[in-house]
């Protein structure tokens, strides 16, 4: 029974996109963690050629990380994300380069939703619980439990 359920597990993973979009950046991020960078650079590159998802092995990104449709994932070196992300199609978490010349990367909370479209970048925090609606370009920090709309994006409460 618990084979069968395994090995159900399993072919949920491989088979789709979605999933395996994850398993890839999970052995991108383990690799560039233990020093493998050749094998690293491999699943991450792989994972842009297959599933249009470049999200960087230095990308901290917690557990139960879910991509809806993995379609035009940018997500950059520095950021840090807590569990349970839920990130749609075309969505960009990046960097803005600050004054000297360093990239700033943006800190994202425990269970947020990233909606199709938006934007978040530069050196901001987006708090818990909190969601960024469609198209939204994020460049100020998202409290907890509100919702982040627009260009540039303004926070209304959930
Ligand atoms: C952002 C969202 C979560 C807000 O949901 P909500 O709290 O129920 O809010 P409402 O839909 O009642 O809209 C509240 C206000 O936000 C505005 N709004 C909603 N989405 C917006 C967006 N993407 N950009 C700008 N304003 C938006 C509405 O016009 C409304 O403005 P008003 O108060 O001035 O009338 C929801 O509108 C949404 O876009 N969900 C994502 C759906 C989606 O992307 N599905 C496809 C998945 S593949």
């Amino acid at each position: 029974m618990l084979i069968k359920k395994n090995i159900f597990k399993l072919w949920h993973v491989l088979s789709g996109k979605t999933a395996r979009a994850v398993l890839f950046y999970r052995l991108s991020n383990w690799f560039y963690n233990n020093k493998l960078k050749l094998l690293s650079h491999f699943f991450w590159r792989l994972n842009v050629t297959l599933h249009s998802v470049e999200i960087s092995p230095m990308a901290k990104i917690g557990k139960d990380l879910k991509i809806a449709h993995s379609v035009g994932i940018v997500i950059g070196a520095g950021t840090s994300v807590g569990k349970n992300l839920s990130i749609y199609q075309n969505v960009t978490i990046g960097s803005k380069i600050d004054r000297n010349g360093k990239a700033q990367y943006p800190i994202i909370g425990d269970n947020v939703t990233l909606y199709p479209g938006c934007v978040v970048i530069g050196n901001i925090t987006i708090g818990d619980d909190a969601v960024v609606a469609p198209n939204a370009v994020v460049i100020k920090d998202v409290p907890s439990k509100t919702v982040a709309m627009g260009i540039p994006a303004i926070i209304k409460s959930l």
